[in-house]
């Protein structure tokens, strides 16, 4: 009797470990939520020239010529979507932190706008 509780034991032991492998978070997915990255979203162009128009044109001009700001008029040409969405969340120099302000997918459409100009 004692051997089949045991064996028993030892079965259920097994199963949960492998439960444990395939559930517990791998490196790569620890990794990944440590640097946040950009939210996938599918690129509204109105949505996001309303959330310039809203936030960014009194420092970088309503043409995105630029003003206290840089002109963002080519801004494609030299930052990945990636690059434009750590950066406006983050904030650089006296341009805020956005990422209180407007939600991530706000931020990422926003990226994935300025990214095509070219
Ligand atoms: C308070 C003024 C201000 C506001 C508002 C502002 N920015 Fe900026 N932005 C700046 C300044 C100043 C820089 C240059 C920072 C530096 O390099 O030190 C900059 C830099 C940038 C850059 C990098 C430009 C480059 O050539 O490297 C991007 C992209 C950008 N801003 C996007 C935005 C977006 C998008 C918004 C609106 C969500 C916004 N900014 C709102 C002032 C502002």
């Amino acid at each position: 009797m004692q051997k089949y509780i045991m064996s028993g034991f030892f079965f259920t032991a097994c199963i949960l470990a492998l439960v444990l492998i395939f559930t517990l978070p791998g490196k790569e997915e620890v990794a990944k939520e440590a640097k946040p990255s950009m939210p996938e979203v599918v690129l509204d162009a109105a949505a996001a020239e309303t959330l310039v128009k809203a936030n960014c044109i009194s420092c970088h001009g309503d043409q995105l010529q630029g003003g206290a700001g840089p002109n963002l008029q080519k801004i494609g040409s030299t930052l990945s979507p990636e690059e434009i969405y750590s950066l406006v969340g983050k904030g650089k120099g006296i341009m805020p932190a956005f990422k209180g302000s407007l939600k991530e997918e706000e931020i990422a459409n926003v990226a994935q706008f300025l990214a095509t100009k070219k």
